[in-house]
């Protein structure tokens, strides 16, 4: 067995995450993670949401909020459609916790003292119209390496160069368009070019890696790597932990790349294992470090990441970095901040997340960008309907109807079985090579094999005319089904858990494909429909435009943990007295079973003192102590307050004193 620590690119938590982002560095991740989970190995799968950088402030300025309004709502939002995707992560964390800006602040004074980073004096681009200085994204021009126009002050998405503000041909201010000036400034900059040797050695012993991404790393390495300024001046960040760089945060990549290692010691903290667990996954040298992103990530992951992880000492390094391409939509880039692209969760908010797993598998963009269009998703749902869904639907059904829904008393065909076997094993072996599209491949062609051996056999004929043969037909299909669910389940894995409750199977190992799972006499469930084909035209319920996702600030999240602390318990009111000039409050005396407390409540305008006395009500027990006109309130009344008045909240008549409300 082997260990493998997972991770998928942390999202900026900017905007709901696209399709594009899905294909790119989430499902594969996932479909990997899963099936190496049925494989019984020890894996975890770690990611969350990148919560700094200009990409964050720059959606504050659009939105009118601040930056962690932005990234509270965007964070439960992204966390939510991975899940409804069924992306299995371990945890997903998010950069702004505690844990996470300690350890990047502790890396960066660590490769401070050891000579790797160094302040430098230097100019800055400054917009005079703003006022304020312009970092990455606020700054935009001509790319210096492939031309492309509108190429950022951080990196020129066309060709994934790693740009700097000062490179770029004709920059200009991204918020107001006006050209900028220069201003003098101090920054801390890496020293890359002390990792050279080290990276080229390194890199070129990764001859198992996909070349695409060999490609992007000789060519940084060809070029020389150089310093690079790894702090930016902004008010939005991990500040640099040095009394002379205050108002200077970290540069949002730097630390974005030790989230993973954030995200794995607080999965162990969480779940109240042992909190030095995290180095078994991080520093052990069995364990392998597997780093799913986009191709534009590159750098950050072959070249910054492990340069940090070097100097660090005693951590693994990545042991490969499938990268991807992109998936582009009728030819167009998905892009959050140009919002362009159909969000993960527009499109769940009408259909199923299989299908569009499917389709995205079989159309990855794993060596070449890919062209996502409702076209393609229509014909890959309909296959997994036509092949799949029809294969265990009619073989269900039948058993259903003329086996009284049980595995009937036969040996299997062994011709079929061997297929599924050795289909399993293929698939297995291009798994572990990160060739899923081929993958998918494999297994939906057993499932025609599937189909195509039940048209063969004629079941329905062979009946009468032969039934041990018959037998044989069902419970071959029966168990070729079983495989099926096995196979597909890293894929999609929503279906294949929905095939094994009509089978009547638990939890499968990947080793059980191609055995005889279904034994004689085994009782099946109910068969359902799998997959809705769909009809031409019915993408227009897609069509709509979306609506942007209004901030409410009402909504921030409370921890259950901090919920919980909130103490509520049952009261009787004893007495009510008014106060000294104050027009809306009463001073009441209210028994919560362990003693009676004096809340001041604003109920004079809708209460009469006698409406009150007696009455069972809702009290927030373990408020700090307010002094409201003069009286100490020990906690607090609860009532609904809307258009129609307020009202007391009532407990049960039979609820007593001092009972808890939860
Ligand atoms: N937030 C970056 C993006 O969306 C990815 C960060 S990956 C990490 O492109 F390694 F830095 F975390
Ligand atoms: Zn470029």
């Amino acid at each position: 067995m082997s260990r493998y620590m997972v991770t998928s690119a942390l999202p900026y938590a900017n905007g709901p995450k696209h399709l594009g982002h899905l294909a790119g560095a989430y499902l594969p991740a996932d479909i990997y993670v899963r099936y190496m989970r049925m494989r019984e190995q020890d894996i975890l799968f770690c990611s969350g949401t990148d919560e700094h950088g200009v990409p964050i402030t720059i959606a504050a300025e659009k939105m009118g909020i601040t930056p962690l309004e932005v990234v509270d709502k965007y964070h439960a939002i992204i966390a939510d459609d991975f899940k409804r995707f069924g992306i299995s992560f371990d945890n997903f964390s998010r950069t702004t916790r505690p844990e996470h800006i300690k350890f990047a602040q502790s890396v960066f004074l660590e490769l401070l003292e050891k000579g790797h980073i160094v302040p430098r004096d230097m100019k800055q681009l400054y917009c005079p119209e703003c006022k304020r200085y312009l970092p990455d994204r606020y700054i935009n021009g001509t790319c210096p390496k492939c031309g492309s126009e509108d190429a950022r002050g951080d990196q020129c998405e066309s060709c994934g160069t790693w740009t700097e503000p000062f490179e770029l041909i004709e920059p200009r201010c991204g918020i107001c368009g006006a050209i900028p000036e220069t201003r003098d400034t101090r920054h801390w900059f890496l020293l890359l070019d002390h990792f050279q040797k080290w990276l080229e050695g390194w890199l070129g012993a990764q001859s198992n890696w996909k070349t695409n991404v060999l490609k992007y790393c000789y060519s940084w390495l060809g070029d020389g790597l150089r310093e690079r300024a790894i702090t930016r001046d902004l008010a939005w960040g991990v500040p640099v932990p040095l009394e002379e760089a205050k108002g200077k945060v970290l540069y949002v990549w730097f630390e974005a790349v030790l989230g993973y290692i954030s995200s794995t010691k607080e999965y162990f903290r969480k779940a109240g294992r042992d909190p030095e667990e995290w180095k078994k996954y991080w520093q052990d040298p069995d364990a392998r470090l597997v780093q799913f992103i986009g191709k534009d990530n590159i750098v950050f992951h072959c070249i910054i990441e492990p340069s940090l992880l070097h100097v660090l000492g005693d951590f693994i390094l990545p042991w490969n970095v499938p990268a991807n391409e992109y998936l582009n939509i009728s030819g167009q880039k998905f892009s959050t901040s140009r919002g362009t692209g159909i969000s993960m969760g527009h499109y769940l908010d009408h259909f199923d997340p299989d299908p569009m797993r499917y389709a995205l598998s079989v159309n990855a963009p794993e060596n070449r960008d890919s062209d996502f269009s409702w076209t393609e998703y229509q014909s890959r749902n309909n296959e997994l309907a036509d092949v799949l869904g029809n294969f265990i639907n009619r073989t269900l059904k039948f058993t259903a109807s003329k086996f009284d829904n049980r595995v009937p008393a036969a040996e299997l065909d062994m011709t079929l079985f061997n297929k599924t076997g050795e289909a399993a094993e293929e698939i297995a072996e291009l798994m572990e090579s990160f060739k899923f599209k081929k993958a998918i491949g494999v297994a939906m062609e057993l499932a025609r094999e599937g189909n195509r051996y039940f048209d063969n056999a004629k079941p329905w004929k062979s009946l009468k005319a032969d039934p041990d043969q018959c037998a044989i037909t069902v419970a071959t299909c029966l168990n070729l089904c079983a495989s099926l669910a096995v196979i597909f389940e890293p894929f999609i894995p929503f279906s294949a858990k929905k095939t094994r409750k009509m089978l009547g199977l638990e939890d499968l190992k990947w080793s059980d494909a191609g055995t005889a799972l279904l034994k004689y006499g085994h009782k099946l469930g109910t068969a359902e429909i799998l997959f809705k084909k769909l009809e031409d035209g019915f993408e227009k319920i897609m069509n709509k435009p979306e609506e942007p996702v209004e901030v409410e600030r009402e909504e921030t999240q409370v921890d259950f943990e901090d919920f919980m602390k909130i103490e509520f318990k049952v009261g009787r009111i004893l007495t009510v007295e008014d106060i000294k000039k104050a027009k809306k409050l009463y001073k009441i005396e209210v028994d919560t079973g362990d003693k009676v407390r004096t809340v001041v409540a604003g109920m004079k305008k809708y209460y009469t003192k006698d409406e009150l006395q007696g009455r069972l009500v809702a009290v927030v027990c373990n408020l700090k102590p307010a002094k409201l006109c003069g009286v100490v309130s020990h906690g607090m009344l609860m009532a609904s307050d809307g258009e129609s008045g307020v009202f007391l909240l009532e407990p049960g008549s039979n609820a007593k004193p001092g009972d808890t409300i939860r």
